[in-house]
């Protein structure tokens, strides 16, 4: 087990990768605690979470909404609970979503802590901070920087996980190779195979370990999104257009904006042909996609409707090798004419 710290305003966090979930009592107060979960987490755990009122909330995105969290936050004055009760969210990137604004805005903000259950929420949704909640459609409107006590990062926990859920946890984990390398973007080349069927648990939580010291790093230096932050939308500005038009889970399209940030930065001479290459050979050895049909002037005017409060530049996150990327406001007009004048190589579109 690896603990790692992540200093926000407030307040640091613990981040226990390779915790186990039978040790969850040792982190929580003996009463007052209230668990938030969703049905698939309550089905599965459901029978060894400690013995403190669950509210459970339907899986699925349309969950994470202000409606569900007023009715958590009725439920828990129904409980009796106060100032001094806590919340724990045991489940995926959404439950963490949903405990965590409830628990911030709760009686104006009640201690709070997190049992992340799939790999996504394991390497990047539960650790930094960032609670919140879809408004209209819209992701993460309504929310706020508050960091949990704790999370429990339980790699047991992951071989219930359909394989799909898996590979959306497996894209971000290759994003914080490229931000921060550390030698493991050479461990998932070698144990793809194992990786991606869970069958090493000792290189599974060094993955995690890692990816919670990149977001960590990052968080720490700059938690409100100013600037280095930016880092972590690496492959995010054209795998989110993905995913808006096609509905791709989040991980693939990200997958896709990865290779796409490859040849934007090979093309301004930044990354080198071979490195692009090799990023490539890792996803399509960890069975994520690296291409879309979906016709990239489409994507572009998605991206560019999903950004129009950046004006004529864009912030982009370049790679300038495996585990170096740098941020650039690129011009609309250029990447414009760099879509039109490339749509043919950018792969299969
Ligand atoms: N706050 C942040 O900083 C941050 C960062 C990244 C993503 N997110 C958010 O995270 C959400 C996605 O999170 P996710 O990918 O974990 O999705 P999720 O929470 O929907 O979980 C995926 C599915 O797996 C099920 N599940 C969870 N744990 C399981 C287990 N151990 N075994 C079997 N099934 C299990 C869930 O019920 C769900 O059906 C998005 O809403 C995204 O916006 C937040
Ligand atoms: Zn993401």
């Amino acid at each position: 087990m690896e603990t790692i710290f992540v200093k926000g305003g407030t307040g640091s966090s613990r981040i226990l990768a390779g915790e186990s979930l039978e040790n969850l009592k040792s982190y929580i107060p003996p009463s007052g605690v209230f668990i938030i979960t969703d049905s698939n987490v309550n089905r599965i755990y459901g029978k060894s979470f400690p013995g403190h009122p669950v509210f459970v909330t339907e899986p699925g995105e349309s969950s994470k909404a202000t409606e569900t969290v007023l009715s958590a936050c009725r439920w828990l004055l129904d409980k009796g609970a106060g100032r001094d009760s806590f919340i724990l969210g045991i489940g995926g990137g959404i439950v963490c979503d949903i405990a965590g604004f409830t628990a911030s805005v709760f009686m104006r903000g009640v201690r709070f802590g997190f049992v992340a259950t799939t790999l996504l929420a394991q390497v990047d949704a539960s650790v930094g901070g960032k609670n919140g909640v879809n408004l209209d459609g819209y992701k993460n409107i309504i929310g706020c920087f508050n960091q949990p006590d704790f999370v429990i990062c339980d790699t047991e926990m992951l071989v219930s996980l359909p394989p799909e859920e898996i590979k959306n946890g497996l894209a971000e984990a290759v994003k914080h190779t490229l931000i921060d390398n550390r030698n493991m973007f050479k461990t998932i080349w070698d144990n793809a195979g194992e990786i991606k069927e869970l069958k090493n648990t000792g290189v599974l939580n060094r993955l995690i370990s890692h990816s919670v010291h990149v977001k960590a790093a990052i968080v720490n230096r700059d938690e409100n999104e100013q600037g280095e932050r930016r880092k972590l939308n690496l492959g995010h500005t054209w795998g989110h257009a993905i995913e808006k038009i096609t509905g791709m889970p989040h991980g693939k399209a990200v997958s896709i904006g990865l290779v796409f940030a490859a040849r934007l930065s090979e093309h301004k001479g930044l990354l080198k042909p071979r490195d692009r290459e090799r990023l490539t050979e890792l996803l399509v050895r960890l069975e994520l996609p690296t291409a879309s049909s979906t016709d990239p002037m489409q994507v572009l005017t998605a991206l560019l409707k999903d950004k129009k409060r950046e004006a004529d530049h864009i912030h982009f996150v370049m790679i300038k090798s495996i585990g170096r990327v740098v941020v650039e406001a690129i011009p609309v007009r250029w990447l414009q004419d760099y879509v039109k004048q490339h749509k043919k190589d950018i792969p299969a579109f």
